[in-house]
């Protein structure tokens, strides 16, 4: 696997390949990864002639009071896992690059930015948004792979490909789960021993509406109800939400159609450590 620091040496490799005939994936990521990202380059490697695997923990997605400066890194062992899970390139650039003193440039999505993570996370996609872009400008992939982890991200990127019209197609991957059921992210490592027991209650009570929702029920606060019910007697948790919507546009009917998709959604903090998750249940 080739390590490459410079933007326009990173588009001279993917026009290059794209002359060749082959074909790109990208795997954005902001490093210290595991198994939810290597599933997505494993993917990757299987869809596309070329893996290009990005590692950048992007400043403009963190608000004023989160973790960017602690944000876990490793970049000798991102490198070693990249590599051994079938990336060709790893495309890591400085932030002096990504974002020199004269930069200008705002990228905003109205609409399914403004909920759940964004009511919480003002600015959080106008960067998710704006780092994406920069990076499928580097890399020019045919595909990109996100973990479903990140599910709103997901539909903000989707609106982004199709609105400024990027003929790159969007994959989402399931998230992948500890034992316990706990979805892997980098932000785990905040946890000691006796939180990571437990904070397999998030998607326990995802689980708990999912039953609900496949038992017939469509009163969405009868949903919310039910996956908040254990949650909210420990003093442990703070919920910020979790709460069900229609998957496709996050919109909150008093009751959901029999053939919408739901999504349930939860941003819950856990001492200091704030972790997402969520749960999508398809329409039968
Ligand atoms: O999902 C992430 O890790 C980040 O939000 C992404 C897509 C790499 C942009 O920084």
């Amino acid at each position: 696997m080739i390590v490459i620091n410079k933007a326009s040496e990173m588009q001279v490799i993917a026009k290059s390949l794209q002359k060749q005939g082959k074909t790109i994936a990208c795997v954005p990521t902001m490093g210290f990864l595991h198994e939810g990202h290597l599933s997505l380059i494993a993917y990757a490697r299987e869809k596309a002639d070329v893996v290009i695997t990005t590692l950048f923990v992007n400043p403009t997605q963190f608000g004023p009071s989160e973790d960017f400066s602690k944000y876990p890194r490793d970049f000798e062992n991102d490198c070693k896992l990249a590599g051994e899970n079938g990336a060709d390139y790893l495309f890591a650039p400085q932030e002096k690059e990504m974002y020199p003193a004269e930069f200008n440039t705002n990228i905003h999505i109205s609409g399914v930015t403004e909920v759940f993570e964004g009511a919480f996370r003002p600015i959080h996609f106008d960067g998710v948004a704006l780092i994406v872009a920069k990076l499928f400008g580097c890399t020019m992939p045919d595909i990109a792979v996100f973990g479903q982890k990140d599910y709103q991200q997901t539909l903000v990127i989707k609106r982004m490909i199709h609105d400024l019209n990027m003929p790159i197609e969007i994959i989402v991957m399931p998230t992948v789960r500890m034992e316990n059921g706990l979805a892997k992210s980098s932000r785990n490592k905040y946890l000691d021993e006796k939180q990571l027991d437990k904070a397999d209650m998030i998607h326990k009570g995802l689980l708990e509406g999912r039953k609900l929702i496949e038992s017939g029920i469509r009163d969405r606060q009868e949903i919310d109800y039910i996956m908040a019910k254990e949650l909210s007697k420990d003093m442990d948790f703070r919920i910020q939400y979790l709460q069900s919507a229609k998957a496709d546009d996050l919109s909150l009917p008093d009751n959901f159609d029999k053939k919408d998709d739901i999504i349930l959604l939860a941003a819950v903090y856990l001492g200091n450590t704030r972790l997402i998750d969520n749960e999508l249940v398809i329409a039968r």
